[in-house]
């Protein structure tokens, strides 16, 4: 039984032409400069976003530690989200790495802050405040349905930003996922941002790695703070390989997958006790509530899995699907009947 993984994008195995480019990839050492493929896919990245410079990096959260320490001293303060991977699954790496102090606003269900409470966080100059460094944001975003923020939002919060003298650092692990839903490119989301990271492993399907963008001192910058954290990699090209493999192929897939997304949540929300609004579902992330007078998060998970269908309840009486390419139209197919053997 073939399983129908919708625990995470990050459950994707290579393509067999993905694997292809990673063994034919040349290499060199990455810590030197000298890695031909890091060094094309920097490059690639860099150009997409619009930004001078880019760095290939392990995961999204070295990216977006390596980000935030290049941005912040010791002893100032970051604005995040409080439902931001950064602030709820980083292990509090800025805190613990960085001796960097968050502020947390409360997201709300579009993964926005609310721009007078983003204004009303912004410490004054006062002996007795941390210094306020840095706004983050995340598109799309995780935990609020898998929103994307659109360009005019983020545009706003770069405005006060600017006004106050902060940086701008866009956590944008499935920013290719926001510009494909909102018909964008994707630099339109990221040139109003000083820091952008991406995720390879997401849905741009490639096994390992993400990259942070920016100008070329904040990259000198995130180079030696990567260093310092161990994250200098030798022949980084065999990760790079299947990144760069991803970025010129790997973008139409995208699409299907929010189209697959969206035919899961509509059939979904046919079914008794299950509650889903269909307006929040715009990616590749679905997430719906269950009447636990019919069944529990746990008892749905453990029915399903024995169907051969995978995800995960995210607390209270919360679950979350996510598709990739992974995952085919027949699959979600499989996964509808599922569901509806389960339910009915
Ligand atoms: C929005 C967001 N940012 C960052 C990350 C961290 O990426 P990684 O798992 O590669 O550290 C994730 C992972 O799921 C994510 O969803």
């Amino acid at each position: 039984m073939k399983i129908i993984d919708l625990r995470s994008d990050t459950f994707t195995q290579p393509s067999n032409e993905m694997r292809a480019a990673i063994a034919a990839a040349p290499l060199g050492d990455d810590v030197f400069d000298e890695d031909p493929t890091v060094n094309a896919l920097q490059e690639k990245a860099a150009g997409l976003l619009g930004k001078e410079k880019a760095l290939l990096v392990s995961s999204g959260t070295m990216g977006n530690l390596v980000s935030i320490l290049a941005h912040c001293e010791r002893g100032s303060e970051i604005i995040v989200g409080n439902q931001s991977h950064t602030f709820y699954y980083e292990a509090g790496g800025v805190s613990v790495y960085g001796g960097i102090h968050s502020r947390q606003l409360t997201n709300r269900e579009d993964g926005t802050l609310a721009l007078a409470e983003l204004r009303a966080a912004i410490r004054p100059h006062d002996i007795h405040f941390p210094v306020t460094r840095l706004i983050c944001l995340e598109n799309t975003h995780n935990r609020c349905f898998g929103t994307p923020l659109s360009p005019d939002y983020l545009q706003a919060v770069a405005d006060i930003a600017r006004k106050h003298r902060l940086k701008l650092h866009i956590d944008g692990a499935r920013i290719f996922n926001a510009a494909v839903a909102l018909g964008l490119p994707v630099n339109d989301l990221t040139g109003m941002a000083d820091s952008v990271t991406f995720c390879l492993s997401k849905g741009l399907a490639a096994p390992v790695g993400s990259v942070i963008c920016g100008d070329a001192d904040f990259i000198r910058r995130a180079r030696r703070i990567r260093k310092s954290l161990g994250g200098g990699m030798r022949q980084a090209g065999i990760i790079a390989a299947g990144g760069l493999y991803a970025l010129e192929n790997g973008v139409a897939q995208i699409r299907k997958d929010h189209d697959h997304a969206r035919h899961l949540a509509e059939e979904l929300s046919k079914l008794p006790g299950i509650q889903l609004n269909l307006q929040k579902v715009s990616t590749n992330i679905v997430y719906f509530d269950v009447d636990t007078k019919r069944i529990s998060p746990l008892q749905l998970v453990q029915h399903m899995a024995e169907r051969g269908v995978r995800f995960f309840d995210t607390g209270g009486t919360r679950l979350r699907l996510v598709t990739h390419a992974g995952i085919t139209a027949a699959d979600i197919s499989k996964a509808i009947e599922a569901f509806k053997a389960v339910l009915n």
